[in-house]
């Protein structure tokens, strides 16, 4: 079965597994101590900038949590949008391992503006809510949309004048120096902390924690918070190869290439209705509830909005343009049986109506 389910669901990528490989010779020295690690966080500076210092994590939701929780206290609130993975998908580890609220707003298209983050500013200095402390949103989004460059200027000029931190959860900022065409230090200059994915861009598993500005505290948060890998080079060795060549931008485009042409198959159906912006590796649409059954009965998908039948498409590292063009020809299949078969009934109908 071919998954257009989530990046999840592809396995690891080749060129990782080698480096995975090639670092499983020999004894090295645990808990980021051995060479690896040390490389790799040297690449990650040269990445992000002097002032930044990455930390390896085994999860995507572990480095949200331990993210904010370098940045805040529990009378503080996170502010992000509704569709946000650590508001609807983190099963309340930001409240459970913080102690803070997290407060979202309702937007279109899982975007926050300058105009909503204002808007929910109330009560400053009241001891009897908690305070908005840190902005956390997500790049590219859950919907698969992006921030222009110029719409994340926007929000950490916001940020600034109200002395808010911003957290981006980067489980696929792959896709935002490709699609922005801005360095990574760009887009995160004003940035607190970044979430930086690796396990849904082709890595086996690992996330980095990138904390911007001194954080001397953090080693400890992330021990108490039992995020600190001992054999630590194996997930070192995959971010090197991931961003230490140019894998995670021939990634990046496949993953945008290959999005844009299953929505351009998409649009050719007048049935089924593109509701966002393709601008990473997903599209969602709204497909007609008698079609879903059989379609996933040969590709996986999940289905986003149950009310709507909105499905979310998500394209992986492997994806290729076969499994694009086998999905849509199985899309057309089952269009044109239904009919078949509501014309069927419709003409029976006619008959016992005739008698
Ligand atoms: C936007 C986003 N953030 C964070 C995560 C965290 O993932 P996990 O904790 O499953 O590694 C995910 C996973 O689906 C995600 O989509």
């Amino acid at each position: 079965m071919i998954s257009l389910g989530s990046d999840n669901h592809s396995g690891v990528h080749p060129q990782i597994l080698t480096a995975l490989n090639n670092i499983n010779t020999g004894h090295a020295p645990s808990y980021g101590t051995d060479p690896t690690t040390v490389a790799a966080k040297k690449l990650f500076k040269k990445i992000f900038g002097e002032h930044s210092n990455s930390y390896f994590v085994f999860n995507g939701s572990a480095a949200n949590v331990l993210c904010l929780k370098s940045l805040i206290k529990s009378h503080h609130a996170i502010l992000c949008a509704g569709d946000a993975h650590l508001n609807v998908d983190e099963c309340g580890a930001p409240e459970q391992h913080i102690g803070c609220k997290v407060i979202h707003v309702n937007t279109p298209d899982a975007k926050l503006t300058p105009e909503a983050i204002e808007k929910h500013l109330i009560r400053r200095g009241d001891q009897h809510y908690s305070q908005i402390k840190v902005v956390s949103l997500t790049l590219p989004t859950e919907l698969g949309t992006m921030y222009s460059f110029a719409e994340l200027e926007a929000i950490k000029a916001t940020c600034k004048k109200y002395d808010l931190f911003l957290h981006i959860d980067g489980a696929r900022f792959i896709y935002a120096p490709y699609v922005l065409q801005k360095s990574m230090q760009e887009i995160c200059s004003g940035v607190d902390a970044l979430s930086f994915g690796g396990t849904k861009n082709g890595m086996l598993f690992g996330e980095a924690v990138v904390l911007f500005g001194d954080h001397p505290e953090f080693k400890f948060i992330r021990k108490q918070t039992l995020q600190l890998p001992s054999k630590m080079r194996f997930l070192a060795a995959q971010f090197l190869e991931l961003f230490g060549t140019d894998l995670h931008t021939d990634i990046a485009r496949n993953g945008v290439e290959l999005a844009k042409y299953l929505e351009s198959k998409l649009l050719t159906v007048p049935e089924l209705r593109i509701t966002q912006k393709v601008q990473a590796n997903s599209v969602f649409v709204e497909i007609p509830q008698k079609w879903v059954k059989p379609l996933r009965e040969k590709f996986f998908f999940y289905i986003w909005n149950e009310t709507t039948f909105e499905a979310r498409l998500m394209l992986s590292f492997d994806s290729t343009k076969e499994h694009i063009d086998a999905f849509y020809d199985h899309l057309l299949t089952i269009k044109t049986q239904l009919r078949g078969e509501q014309h069927e009934t419709r003409s029976h109908r006619d008959r016992q109506q005739q008698h």
